[in-house]
Parts: C-alpha cells; structure tokens; sequence
C-alpha cells in the first residue's frame, strides 16, 4: 500500500476549541544552516517535526555534521566533522532551502559544491542575488553541469544591494559576512521575522549584526563562533492558516503560540473582512466569524506586507465572501496554481497575469482536487472544510512539508476530515 497520500474532507463544521502552533519551519531551516558556521555543539528548542526539516537534517548529515534528535521537538546539531562541501542533487532537488547552506560551507571550508536548486511549481526561483553577494564578498562562482562550484581564499566584507529585499539572500550572505575579514552592508535587505531570528541566532554565537528588521543590515565580521542553546520561534504562517480555517467555517478558535506582530497584516485584512480578532496576553488570538465574510483586495508583499505564504489561504477564504477581491500576487510569479482546484470547487475565481479577481459564491460544493504546492494544499484544505459534500485532495506530501499533523489540529477542532 503506497503511503496514504490524499485527504477526505467533509465540509460545513463550524471548528471550535484550542490550536497549539508549531515551531516556524522557514526559522528552523535557516538556523540549522548556520550551526555549521562553529565547530560547536548547539541546541534548537521547538523544532517542527516536518518533511523540510528531515530534508535539512540530511544535507548537512551529508556535509559531515551529527545531527540528534534530543527529543521530539529539540534537535542537537554537533559540526566538528564537518567537512565535506558537497550537497548533492538528489538532496537539494527535495528541498531548495537546502541551498542556505552554501554560505556555511564557504564561510568554514571556503569551497562549496551545491546542485543549482531548480524552479518549483510557485516560481522559477532563481538564485542570483546569492550568487551575486558571494561574490561580493570574494568568492569565485561557476556553473556547470548543474552544479554551482564556488571557492574563496578568504571572504571579504563588501556592500550588497539586492534588486528584490529577498528573504533567503539576505540569511545566506549574513551568514557568509559573519566569518567575512571586515564590514558588509546589505542593502534592501529583507526584513521578515524569520531573517531577524537568524540574525539574533548568530549574534548569540558572537557575531556583530545590527539593523536586523530593517532594509540595511550591517555585518562585522568576527574570527569565530561558538555553538549556543536557542528556542525556534511559532510558526506565522501556521498561525495564519489556522486563523483563516476559523473565519471559513463560522467557528471560534483560540490560535495559542503566536507574535501577534509578525501576523500583523493578516489580522488586518481579517478584521476588515468583518472577521472578530482578540489577541490575548500577547501569545495567543480568539479568532471568530459568527457573520458573513466581506470581500477584501489583497497585495502580496515583502514583510511586513501582506505574505505570499498566506496569499492561496486568504483566496480560499475570498471565494465565499460577499461581493469581489482582487489579490495580487507581487513576490512570486506563478503562485495561482490552486485557483484552478478552487474554480472545481464551484468559486468564480478569473487570472490575469499577477491578479486574481475572485467572486465570492454563496457555497463552495466538494470535488477531487489536487495540492500542487505547500501552501496552494493548504488552501485547498480550507476550501474543504468549508464546502458541502466531501473534498477529496491527493498529492498531500506538499502539505506536510509545512504542517505538522494538520489534520490531527484539525480534528481536534471538530473537523470531519481522514488521511488515506
Ligand atoms: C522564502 O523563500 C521562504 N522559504 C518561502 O516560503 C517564502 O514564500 C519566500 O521566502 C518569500 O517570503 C524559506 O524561507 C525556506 P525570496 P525564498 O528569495 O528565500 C526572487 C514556504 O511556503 N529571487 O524572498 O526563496 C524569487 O524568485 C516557502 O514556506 C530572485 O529573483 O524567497 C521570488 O520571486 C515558499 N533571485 C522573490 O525573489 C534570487 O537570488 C522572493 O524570493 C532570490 C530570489
């Protein structure tokens, strides 16, 4: 029997109760990335328990480095063998944040051998802001057969500008800049939460990082760093699926672990869709909708704009609103990929180019239909918690890359839904 890869969900139940979030997944990614940048041992509380982790886990097993985990949430990352610059295609095609490890590898071993990670089905994703900072910072790049082979005598700080203030650039050349001879300046940097963990994680290694959270972040390069204890923020993006999965059913649910500043654009454009959002002690939110949804426009942006990781979820909640939205789609250039399974849902959803004008419909009504990428599924979830009849999605390994046991969360909210 092949690993049960499809949902089954039976639509039309107001969801009640508590959601405890997880660990930020994009969060852990990248620190566990820069353990490599000490030969000592560290320590990461709250780490999910996720697909994207494992696949981590493994590129840098490969590169040498024991990975254990303490527990089920605490993983413990020792590199004092880490000595192998190499990440190979077959693990770097599963998970293209596996290239966050080539700052690292040039940083501790001045080499790296990295499969160019390939487009996904939300973008063709390319990496030349990365490549473009490196060699700033001194490093001599070529690509060939696939593979991006990099090499640097020693690594020099230098001023950076990036184009777009792009989320993964940013932590790949911090880390790189953190063991770099001098000062880096990164210009338009990108100032998302998970960018301004990474640069508290390596200021508690003793690195010399300030401006993080703004568009100039400022490195000073030290000889060393040492290994440290550090406990991976919730999970926003988590947060705010959960928060849309209330306002779609009609339920009340309390979302505990959450920053309520890093969903601030969320709450936002929930509110104004006439969704009721009660933040309490600063840790958790009530989220209920005892009324109807009103339509809202939604542009996608660079933190703290509205996240293109919450863009497929909001159209979801749009389909049934009163009235019409449009979301723009500003960060990625192929990310409407689930208004395709949305429209077989019964929504009235028209694409052109980076918009999507979507007319809210009075229900929603079940049909097969399939996740094409992490957070399209999550969607695609929400839509059938939400429709009449049963939904059934298949391809769901894309939702477990980024969600732990959503429908274990799910059900103990009352949902109707299996995993098959
Ligand atoms: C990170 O991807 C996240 N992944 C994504 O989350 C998230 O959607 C994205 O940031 C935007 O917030 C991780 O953190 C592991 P970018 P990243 O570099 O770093 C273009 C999820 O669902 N670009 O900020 O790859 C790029 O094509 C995932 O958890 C270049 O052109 O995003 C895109 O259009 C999906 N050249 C835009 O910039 C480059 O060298 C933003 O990309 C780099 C990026």
């Amino acid at each position: 029997m092949q690993n049960p890869d499809r949902f089954f969900i039976t639509g039309g139940v107001p969801l009640q109760g508590t959601v405890i979030i997880d660990g930020a997944k994009n969060s852990a990614l990248s620190i566990m990335a820069a353990c490599l940048l000490t030969n000592e041992k560290s320590i990461l509380k709250n780490v999910p328990q996720l697909k994207d982790v494992y696949s981590m886990i493994e590129v840098i097993k490969t590169l040498g480095v024991k990975v254990v985990w303490k527990d089920s949430n605490t993983l413990s990352i020792d590199p004092d063998d880490f000595n192998n610059y190499e990440a190979p295609y077959e693990l770097v095609k599963t998970m293209r944040a596996s290239f966050l490890v080539m700052g690292p590898l040039l940083a501790r071993l001045k080499k790296a051998k990295i499969s160019l990670p390939g487009g996904c089905a939300i973008g063709a994703r390319p990496v030349d802001f990365h490549l473009k900072g490196f060699r700033a910072l001194g490093a001599e790049i070529i690509t060939e057969k696939g593979y991006i082979q990099a090499e640097v005598k020693k690594l020099i700080g230098n001023d950076i500008y990036f184009d777009f203030p792009s989320l993964g650039a940013t932590e790949n050349i911090m880390m790189a800049a953190a063991l770099a001879e001098g000062i880096t300046m990164i210009e338009n940097a990108a100032k998302d939460p998970e960018v301004v963990e990474l640069g508290t994680f390596l200021n508690k290694m003793g690195a010399k990082i300030s401006g993080l959270g703004t568009d100039i972040i400022t490195i000073k390069g030290v000889k060393e760093l040492n290994g440290v204890n550090y406990l991976i923020i919730p999970d926003r993006i988590e947060a705010g699926t959960f928060m849309v999965a209330a306002a779609i059913t009609g339920g009340t649910v309390e979302i505990k672990h959450i920053n309520p500043y890093y969903l601030k654009s969320c709450i936002v454009k929930l509110e104004e869709a006439g969704i009721k959002v009660d933040i309490e002690d600063d840790d958790s939110a009530i989220i209920s909708n005892s009324g109807n949804i009103k339509s809202v426009d939604i542009k996608t942006m660079p933190f703290p704009g509205f996240p293109t990781d919450l863009q497929a979820q909001f159209m979801a909640l749009m389909t049934i609103a009163n009235g019409t939205s449009i979301i723009t789609e500003n960060v990625f250039e192929n990310r409407f990929a689930h208004a395709g399974d949305l429209r077989r849902m019964g929504a009235d959803i028209k694409v052109e180019g980076r918009n999507c004008i979507i007319k809210g419909v009075k229900k929603l009504s079940a049909a097969p239909v399939m996740a094409s990428d992490l957070r399209g599924g999550a969607a695609l979830v929400l839509a059938g918690l939400a429709a009449e009849g049963t939904t059934e999605i298949s391809r769901i390994y894309h939702i477990d890359r980024g969600y732990v046991k959503i429908e274990d969360k799910l059900k103990n909210l009352g949902a109707k839904i299996k995993r098959e």
